[in-house]
């Protein structure tokens, strides 16, 4: 097939992009958009801040319109992300103790019932784990209401929207390392006690390398019964930005339950890592060598 998103769709796969709702006046961008993918995450829409502002207060404007353009090109919609130690708003980042775990199980079940049926699959909660050696959680707000705090949030969500798949998604987790084991780690436990978890994203945020386990990290995580999906894929611009995005493409294809890749923009000028041109297009639209080679390992399946 001719798209990113025909081609992923062959083996049923879904490609999709991180989508703002302020740049869907652009021509140029949604002609991109509703040519190549069939499926889109807000990048900053859905989040605490933009979606709860005051306490008990919700404002649904931006991800509505995200969830609207997705209808209409009848792609997948995923939700991102409920939960996350960033973009909290202002009176969370105050809060701690009871009162912020009972706002936090809140804001799970206002938004996720918000979107109730509409979501493929949501990021109920991003980036708990710490960086390094520890393999341990994140110190935050959240995590100090008691480490229970994940699985609590994750059947919030399955009450209330009980079609979405529930991700836990992180950054870092590109091989087989302490933070990845420490996830594997909590999601096997998850498993073995009945906490409702689907599936689990790998955000990809890569620099000029990929580790050689990257396919083997995917399955090992498969392995334990969960879908897994590149959920925020972009590549520092070098070199090796085209064989890294085929390396990970053809890592996605070869894990049965790896059911979709997400890339975390549009044009490279539509990356948040400014001055590193790690998307698929360029900042004029135009098809980069890296666009050609995920296409080309698309089709190769
Ligand atoms: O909307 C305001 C605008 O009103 C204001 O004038 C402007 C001035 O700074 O800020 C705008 O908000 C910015 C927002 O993006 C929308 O552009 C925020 O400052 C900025 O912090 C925010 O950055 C986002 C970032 O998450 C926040 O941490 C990026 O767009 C977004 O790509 C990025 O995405 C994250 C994923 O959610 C989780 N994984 C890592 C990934 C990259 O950091």
């Amino acid at each position: 097939a001719s798209t990113l998103g025909a081609s992923a769709a062959q083996s049923g796969r879904y490609f999709g992009a991180a989508i703002a709702a302020g740049k869907l006046s652009n021509s140029t961008y949604t002609g991109i958009l509703n040519r190549e993918f069939n499926s889109v995450t807000p990048e900053n829409e859905m989040k605490w801040d933009a979606t709860e502002p005051s306490q008990g207060s919700f404002n649904y404007s931006g991800g509505d319109r995200i969830l609207s353009q997705g209808q209409s090109m009848g792609a997948k919609v995923r939700g991102h992300a409920l939960l996350w130690y960033q973009q909290e708003p202002g009176w969370a980042q105050s809060m701690s103790g009871t009162a912020l775990r009972n706002a936090m199980m809140n804001h799970v079940t206002q938004v996720a019932t918000h979107y109730k049926g509409k979501i493929y699959a949501w990021d109920v909660v991003n980036e708990a784990f710490a960086d390094g050696g520890s393999g341990g959680r994140r110190d935050s707000n959240l995590q100090r209401t008691g480490n229970d705090w994940i699985e609590a949030a994750f059947k919030a969500a399955r009450a209330a929207d009980p079609n979405a798949k529930l991700c836990y998604n992180d950054y870092n987790t590109d091989g087989v390392n302490a933070k990845s084991t420490g996830i594997y780690n909590m999601v096997k436990d998850f498993k073995a006690r009945g906490v409702p978890i689907d599936c689990v994203g790998f955000q990809s945020h890569l620099g000029t390398s990929i580790p050689g386990d990257y396919q083997s990290n995917l399955q090992r995580f498969a392995a334990l019964g969960v879908d897994v999906q590149i959920t925020e894929l972009d590549v520092a611009q070098g070199g090796n930005q085209a064989n890294i995005y085929a390396t990970v493409t053809r890592a996605c294809l070869a894990v049965s339950r790896c059911t979709g890749i997400t890339v975390w923009g549009i044009r490279d000028s539509d990356s948040w890592r400014t001055g590193e041109n790690p998307l698929l297009f360029d900042n004029s639209g135009n098809k980069k060598a890296a666009y050609t080679s995920v296409l080309n390992a698309l089709n190769a399946a």
